[in-house]
């Protein structure tokens, strides 16, 4: 059974690692998240950007898609389906399809308009049962067309929206969406510090995992991050692997044509990614 993201981020933030927010794209990837989580018995949240679902057909779909394949495969461990960056519209359709978890991204309003937004949101999601989380400042690049500036979040903002009773709150903290360039400052540990301190003890949430090194990871955990999202190096691992399958010719082997056996390397290179970070993140063995 899916279950909101609170307990577990609450959980995570006084026993101090984080859980990992994986992204899913399709049937390969969601069962790649959901088998690893189980195998690691960790706590796990799947993430849907209003583009994946678009391309999946839709909110109602994936929530169907994933609620059905958490119960045939027996998982047992904790596993929130979560709205990555929404819109007004597309929170208030989560609620509708059956997520367990939102992300209402008004960072790109006014502080007032994103209070405003937020706080109705709060509300509507809480009504239900389900998390939400809320954005501060923003997180640097694009991701599947929210593109960000990353400006640093200020704690005094943080602390308004702290207030609404969003359930963990992302702070933008010099992070970015896909690659970090090679000129990349690192994360502002100074801001995340203020941030903390003005939010207590609200989770706080990390986006741009890609890429992060370990030493970055661990201090941002010590600092109140509780939930870590990953996305682009999920991608870079199953595309890895399958141009690998292909440049080796075994689609041309056989019945190597077969998308179960040409997604398969790909589908492997996925779970060994989720796996490599669930341990990073600490969440091993807290499901
Ligand atoms: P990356 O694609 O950089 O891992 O970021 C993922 C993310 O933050 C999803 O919201």
């Amino acid at each position: 059974m899916l279950v909101n993201a609170s307990e577990m981020l609450t959980k995570a933030k006084a026993g101090h690692y984080a859980v990992g927010h994986f992204n899913t794209n399709n049937l390969e990837w969601t069962k790649a998240i959901l088998q690893t989580a189980e195998e690691m018995k960790s706590p796990v949240i799947i993430g849907v950007s209003e583009g994946a679902a678009k391309y999946m057909t839709g909110f109602k779909v994936v929530a169907d898609m994933v609620k059905a394949m958490d119960k045939a495969l027996g998982i047992t461990v904790p596993v929130a389906l979560h709205l990555d960056h929404g819109s007004y519209e597309g929170a208030k359709a989560c609620i509708d399809a059956g997520f367990t978890s939102i992300m209402f991204d008004g960072s790109h309003y006014g502080i007032e308009e994103n209070v405003e937004k937020t706080k109705e949101l709060v509300a509507l999601a809480h009504e239900k049962g389900l998390s939400i989380e809320a954005e501060v400042g923003s997180i640097g690049g694009e991701e599947d067309g929210v593109i960000g500036a990353g400006e640093v979040a200020d704690p005094e903002e943080c602390k308004m929206i702290a207030d609404l009773g969003v359930d963990f709150l992302a702070a933008g903290i010099g992070n970015i969406h896909g690659k970090y360039p090679a000129n990349w400052k690192g994360l502002d540990f100074v801001a995340l510090d203020k941030i903390q301190a003005k939010t207590g003890t609200l989770p706080l949430v990390l986006h741009g995992g890609t890429g992060i090194p370990a030493d970055m990871i661990a201090k941002a955990i010590d600092l109140g991050v509780s939930k870590i999202n990953v996305n682009t190096e999920c991608q870079l691992s199953f595309a890895e692997a399958t141009r690998k399958y292909i440049e080796a010719g075994k689609d041309l082997e056989g019945k190597g044509f077969d998308p179960r056996k040409l997604l398969a390397p790909g589908v492997d290179a996925i779970k060994a990614t989720v796996r490599e970070k669930i341990e990073l993140f600490g969440s091993a063995g807290k499901a």
